[in-house]
């Protein structure tokens, strides 16, 4: 919808002011992978080791977005939609605001995906992809959620009864199943220090 009326108010500080106060750069770190692959889990685990660097962080993931700013939303393709264009433009506010945005959303469609990337610049989205076999995923069933979704209990289910997308070209792809959280960890890291977002 066109928003002809409204005129923004000029900031006086700018995204690099707060980079420079903060000593590093902001960016929209997005996990995307199946039901159960470890996105918040390695979210957090980042976030941990980024803030024990210093750094201004926060991880968006269902707990804190499902609950309030998109509680209104299910899982029918175009409620996914939704949930990740509001997510996007809310990271697109915390990086302005200087923070390293992690965020661990299903985020099953590469349009969808695409369509955030696109909304800021191409160095402030690093698309970070949790790969992990279903199979695998359903074995841990940490919410027993795979158990309703064979059962026809929960309908539209990521992997089960609906798509899951796995992004075409991810800056990094981590084998959730393979590898430990701390190399997870280690990667993503590298790769923030590899973009010049952190330099420690
Ligand atoms: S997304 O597809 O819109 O990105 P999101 O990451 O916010 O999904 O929420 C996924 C979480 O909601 C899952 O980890 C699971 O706990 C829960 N969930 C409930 N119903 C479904 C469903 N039909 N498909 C996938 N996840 C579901």
């Amino acid at each position: 919808m066109a928003t002809p009326n409204i005129k923004g108010y000029p900031p006086l500080v700018s995204r690099s002011d707060r980079a420079k106060q903060n000593g590093h750069r902001s960016v929209i770190v997005w996990f995307t992978g199946l039901s159960g692959a470890g996105k918040s889990t390695l979210a957090h685990a980042v976030e941990g080791r980024l803030h024990k660097l210093g750094c201004r962080t926060f991880v968006l993931d269902g707990d804190n977005v499902r609950h309030g700013l998109c509680s209104d939303l299910g899982f029918a393709k175009a409620d996914r939609s939704e949930n990740v264009r509001r997510i996007g433009e809310m990271s697109k506010l915390f990086i302005e605001a200087g923070v390293i945005t992690l965020t661990a959303f299903i985020s099953p469609y590469q349009d969808d995906r695409n369509k955030v990337r696109a909304l800021v610049e191409a160095e402030d989205f690093l698309e970070i992809y949790c790969h992990c076999p279903l199979e695998v995923c359903e074995q841990r069933d940490v919410k027993g959620l795979y158990v309703k979704a064979r059962s026809g209990e929960i309908e539209e289910f990521t992997g089960i009864s609906s798509p899951y997308e796995s992004p075409a070209s991810p800056e990094l792809l981590l084998n959730t199943s393979l590898q430990s959280l701390d190399e997870c960890v280690d990667k993503v890291l590298a790769l923030l220090q590899q973009r010049g977002i952190i330099n420690c």
